[in-house]
């Protein structure tokens, strides 16, 4: 049962976008299994994002991840960190194509509206980052047998 993180961002809960975003995950099949709302602190950013340390927009990133409440979730289902980053489309929303989380709904890479995990290790790390154990909720979806075959 692979799980992957994905993060609403400040601009997506400013405008609105929080149910048009899980909506896209759920009617894709997927299984939610954590979902919470916080103001993330700068720190906890910092380490959510260590390994862009040091590139240019690192400051604007923090600040712009920090601005306002994200909605932090993990997803869990068949092959779901890359399917989840298919979904979310490329980091600069005018290379996302249409029919994409981020090509639908944002124009810019600095307001691109959604965080996914990008591999199988990084998804582990930001969720033991994210959550603690007992916020992962176990349960069985009714239509599961009806989403796998
Ligand atoms: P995440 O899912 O948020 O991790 O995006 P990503 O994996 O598609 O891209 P990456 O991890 O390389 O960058 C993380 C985030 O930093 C991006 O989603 C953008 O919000 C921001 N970012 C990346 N590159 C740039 C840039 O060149 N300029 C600005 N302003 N922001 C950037
Ligand atoms: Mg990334």
């Amino acid at each position: 049962k692979e799980r992957t993180f994905i993060c609403i961002k400040p601009d997506a809960v400013q405008r609105g976008l929080i149910g048009k975003v899980v909506e896209r995950f759920e009617q894709r099949g997927y299984k939610l299994v954590a979902m919470k709302m916080l103001k993330a602190a700068k720190p906890h950013l910092e380490i959510h994002y260590e390994e862009l340390q040091g590139k240019p927009f690192f400051k604007d990133l923090v600040n712009y991840m920090s601005s306002g409440p994200v909605v932090a979730m993990v997803w869990e289902g068949l092959d779901v960190v890359k399917q989840a980053r298919q979904m979310l489309g490329a980091t600069n929303p005018l290379n996302s194509m249409p029919g994409t989380i981020r090509g639908d709904f944002s124009i810019q890479t600095g307001r691109n509206i959604i965080h996914g995990s990008d591999s199988l290790s990084s998804a582990e790390r930001e969720i033991a980052h994210w959550f603690k154990p007992e916020e992962l909720c176990e349960w069985n979806s009714a239509t599961t047998t009806w989403v796998y075959e």
